[in-house]
């Protein structure tokens, strides 16, 4: 088969830029989210296949699978759906809230990656030689979970949302044991400060002037910058396996530290 991929939570930030980024390198795509009119505008931009479907439903995440099969199957995964919910302190916090994104962060990746799981493997049985340098039938498929640098460091204020993607982290690592010996890589982005339209607008509820807080006087990333870096880690030969791949701005040397104004040379005293 011809390279294909399916990209959760494709109407907006990271999703819409990673899919923008693999049509350009020649791609064939898959968009999915609940937002059909969002996603038939990056159909209409891209060429993208575009299914509507809400990743906590099995049922929709069981008939996406079944499109994606009918449709030509795929040989690579981006679990990208996710996002966070609030700022409270452990003790303050809505359970509500904690659910909402362990059924997205968590559970919603894990109903994507069970459903997709046979498709990837009818892949790697029907590679396309030219499209995959591999032999047919010895084709390889590929994996990558959007975590973030929220599921490798805990911070005041992060509660969910941290355990939430530590969960998908360690979901991410128990995957990759499990299919050793499968020529299935399982891969890792965890992303810093990126200044997406809207998710730190849905973390602070529609609050539209705090949400743009977090980026004045900052060089963040932007989600096309993570696009690229994610997408290259899918272009490198199959059996290289990026594990993990952490990345940052610049001016943002942990989730406790950014530096915020112009950055400039230490000079000699
Ligand atoms: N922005 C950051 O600073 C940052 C940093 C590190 C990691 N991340 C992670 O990167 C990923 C993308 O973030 P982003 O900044 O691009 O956020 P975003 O702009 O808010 O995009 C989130 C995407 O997920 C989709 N989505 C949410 N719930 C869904 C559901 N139940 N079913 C299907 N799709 C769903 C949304 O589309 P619909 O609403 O149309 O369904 C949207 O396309 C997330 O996993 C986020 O946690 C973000």
């Amino acid at each position: 088969m011809r390279n294909r991929v399916v990209v959760t939570g494709a109407s907006s930030g990271i999703g819409a830029a990673t899919v923008r980024r693999f049509a350009e390198l020649g791609w064939e795509t898959v968009a999915v989210a609940r937002r059909a009119d969002r996603l038939q505008a990056l159909a209409a931009e891209t060429g993208a296949h575009v299914i509507v479907c809400d990743v906590t439903d099995e049922a929709q995440v069981a008939a996406m699978a079944a499109e994606v099969a009918r449709t030509g199957g795929a040989n690579a995964l981006v679990n990208n759906a996710g996002g966070a919910l609030g700022t409270e302190r452990v003790e303050d916090a809505s359970n509500d809230d904690w659910r909402a994104m362990f059924e997205v962060n968590v559970i919603g990746l894990r109903t994507v990656t069970a459903a997709m799981l046979p498709i990837l493997r009818a892949a790697t049985e029907h590679a396309d030689p030219e499209a995959t340098g591999v032999d047919a039938g010895h084709g390889w498929a590929s994996i990558l979970n959007l975590t973030s640098t929220a599921g490798h460091s805990a911070y005041p204020g992060g509660g969910g949302y941290n355990a939430a993607k530590y969960a998908a982290h360690a979901v991410t690592e128990v995957l990759r044991h499990e299919l050793a010996g499968e020529p299935i890589r399982v891969m890792e982005l965890a992303p810093g400060l990126v200044h997406t339209e809207e998710f730190t607008l849905n973390r602070l509820r529609g609050d539209a002037v705090a949400a743009e807080k977090p980026y004045v006087d900052v060089t963040p990333l932007q989600p096309e910058d993570v696009a690229r870096v994610l997408v290259n880690a899918f272009e490198q030969p199959p059996h290289v396996n990026q594990d993990l791949i952490v990345i940052r701005p610049v001016a943002q040397s942990s989730v406790f530290h950014t530096r915020r104004g112009p950055l400039a040379a230490r000079t000699a005293e």
